[in-house]
């Protein structure tokens, strides 16, 4: 795991963006994993930049997402689907049938979670992985526990994770308790894991990863050290514990 320091949170997403430009440069058909939250969009904001200045052309890239609530619709604005689409989707020439993302508002959630796997067998290992970092060390909806899922599952949201999701809803209770999450093996499933980390809030989270002690499934970002390449970029405060 090699960890890149920098700065602020716009230094991080730009050398992030390296790296996400360098490999759709080399291959135009490249597979991206994304992620939705706030660690992400000051690099998809890049890419959009760089895609209008016509450096960057999506039009051969698959794009496949961590996670999707249970039991929203793709139309609702607090749904990933929508996410994705004001911050990414509808600003670059992303093929609307490259992009995928769990279907989790029907009600058997069984047949979205196998048609997920399919899709993610189907467009193979994955090119880049962007990551968040839950403060309780959660990636994608991965959640702290004594088992993690390989594969695709239906997973409950811990009140630490619905506590730091409720800054997009009106309400707490409004919180989606479940989400249909890519799991542990399907992440690792990519060449390159790239995990964006800004802010204090994450700095207990950074600490722990780059201390790298164990790994340990009740810190579910720690099995990264079991992938051949990630990358952590995170920012001055994400990493000021480190070395304290
Ligand atoms: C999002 C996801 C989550 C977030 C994490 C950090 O698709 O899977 O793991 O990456 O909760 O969220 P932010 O970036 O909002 O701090």
């Amino acid at each position: 795991m090699k960890f890149v320091f920098c700065q602020d949170a716009s230094e991080v997403a730009e050398k992030a963006f390296e790296v996400v430009k360098k490999r759709i440069q080399s291959k135009p058909d490249s597979v991206l994993g994304l992620a939705t939250g706030s660690s992400p969009l000051a690099l998809y904001d890049l890419m959009i930049q760089s895609y209008e200045k016509g450096e960057l052309d999506f039009s051969q890239v698959t794009t496949v997402n961590l996670d999707e609530y249970a039991g929203i619709d793709p139309a609702n604005t607090q749904s990933y689907h929508f996410f994705m689409e004001q911050n990414l989707f509808s600003k670059v020439n992303l093929k609307k049938e490259n992009t995928f993302l769990p279907r989790a508002n029907g009600k058997n959630k069984q047949k979205a979670i196998e048609e997920y796997n399919a899709v993610l067998d189907q467009v193979g290992i994955r090119d880049i992985q962007i990551l968040g970092i839950g403060q309780n060390g959660h990636i994608a909806f991965n959640e702290p526990s004594d088992v993690l899922n390989c594969r695709t599952g239906l997973v409950d949201l811990t009140q630490n994770t619905i506590a730091a999701n409720a800054r997009f809803f009106e309400s707490i209770e409004e919180v989606p308790t479940q989400a249909i999450s890519m799991g542990m093996a399907d992440i690792m499933h990519t060449r390159t894991v790239i995990l964006i980390a800004t802010g204090k809030k994450k700095s207990e989270a950074v600490k722990k990863l780059y201390d790298g002690i164990k790994i340990d499934t009740h810190f579910p970002a720690s099995l990264l050290w079991l992938h051949p390449d990630t990358i952590v970029f995170a920012d001055w405060e994400a990493a000021y514990l480190i070395n304290k």
